[in-house]
């Protein structure tokens, strides 16, 4: 199978650096074309700066988008599944606004349209969410979601170290977003917390305009140091709780004690968790960012095309009501 790579910064070159290495070149996967800016050195042969030699080009069977932000990703994603491509992105700024109109357009192509990087990096969220759905209603869906913020956090308790230190040290790692006020403001979280939703709930959440959504742009060390004394970790969460054809969405930063599962998800790392009716409470954890984590989540898509493995079917047409009322006692 030949793979277009849009986009060469942290997970474009973590997809083709996995695809060189010799265990997956043995799976017969080859990189066709890596799309890059007019200005930029063309280091690699496989390197242009036209998309449309990319989808016109009959060899390449997938678009890998890895550029980020909303357009041109959305237009170029949409172009690739019309010219009968399948895409694979970790994109989900632009998921969480396009999801519906991608996954109409890859059904119209007969091609598929997976995004298993785009929550959790390197962790199996989607599938394992999809997975779930198969049995269960998921009525709740909770926990750290950004890498980025988990990480200054967990620094700034760990070393002393101020906020924008850490967060310098998270961009040089590579972890965080080209705008890195996603990440700290909670639109990150917001984000992946949408497509969770859209995918547990059946229902298509564009208009977030109106959810809370709150960061830890304001969380000093002075706080994580009064936390830690009374025996907390700040950590922040996204969390979505479905009742009675409504749903509760919150973005915020939360207080747990030293003793849990979050208040130890260390360094870049995410826990996830969702509660099924049969199922229970299911927690996922690992690095939910990072250059090879996000890459191996963008390769495990590619090898699910490549084995003809089909995705749970979508459908977004339910209506539901946000309420800001439901208990917290019915979450996890
Ligand atoms: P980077 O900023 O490291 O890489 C993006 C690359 O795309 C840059 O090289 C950029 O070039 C290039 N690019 C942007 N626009 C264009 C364009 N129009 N034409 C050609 N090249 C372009 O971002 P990441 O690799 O970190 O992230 C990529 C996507 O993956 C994002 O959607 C992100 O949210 C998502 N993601 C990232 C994770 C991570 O850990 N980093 C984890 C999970 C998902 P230039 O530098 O010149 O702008
Ligand atoms: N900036 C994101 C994070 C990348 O820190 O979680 C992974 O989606």
């Amino acid at each position: 199978m030949k793979i277009a790579i849009l986009g060469f910064g942290t997970v474009g070159k973590g997809v083709y650096e996995i695809v060189k290495k010799a265990n997956v070149q043995t799976q017969n996967l080859s990189v066709s074309h890596i799309l890059v800016r007019k200005n930029k050195p063309r280091v690699l042969k496989e390197m242009t700066d036209s998309i449309d030699e990319i989808v016109n080009d009959q060899e390449t069977d997938i678009v890998v988008e890895a550029l980020g932000g909303i357009e041109p990703a959305h237009q170029y994603i949409l172009k690739a599944l019309e010219h009968g491509k399948h895409v694979i992105t970790a994109n989900k700024a632009v998921i969480a606004i396009y999801l519906k109109q991608f996954s109409d357009a890859a059904n119209k192509h007969g091609v598929k349209f997976y995004f298993e990087a785009s929550v959790g990096g390197g962790i199996p969220w989607i599938q394992g969410l999809e997975k779930a759905l198969r049995i269960d209603t998921v009525n709740t869906i909770s926990g750290i979601f950004n890498g980025t913020s988990n990480f200054i956090l967990d620094q700034m308790s760990r070393n002393e170290e101020s906020f924008d230190e850490v967060l310098a040290e998270a961009q040089k790692l590579g972890y965080a977003e080209a705008d890195p006020s996603a990440d700290i403001d909670g639109i990150d979280v917001a984000n992946k917390l949408c497509i969770s939703a859209d995918i547990a709930y059946n229902i298509n959440l564009q208009d977030r305009k109106k959810l809370p959504i709150f960061g830890i742009r304001n969380i000093t060390l002075e706080d994580v140091d009064f936390f830690s004394q009374h025996g907390y970790a700040v950590k922040l969460i996204g969390r979505t709780h479905q009742a009675d054809n409504k749903f509760d969405y919150v973005v915020e930063p939360t207080l747990f004690a030293h003793h849990s599962l979050e208040a130890n998800t260390p360094d870049n790392y995410n826990l996830i968790s969702l509660n099924g009716e049969t199922i229970g409470k299911l927690d996922f954890f690992g690095q939910g960012a990072g250059m090879l984590p996000t890459a191996n989540a963008v390769i495990q898509d590619i090898l699910d095309i490549k084995e003809d493995k089909d995705h749970l079917k979508r459908n977004f047409d339910k209506k539901m009501i946000y309420s800001s009322e439901m208990t917290k006692a019915d979450y996890l």
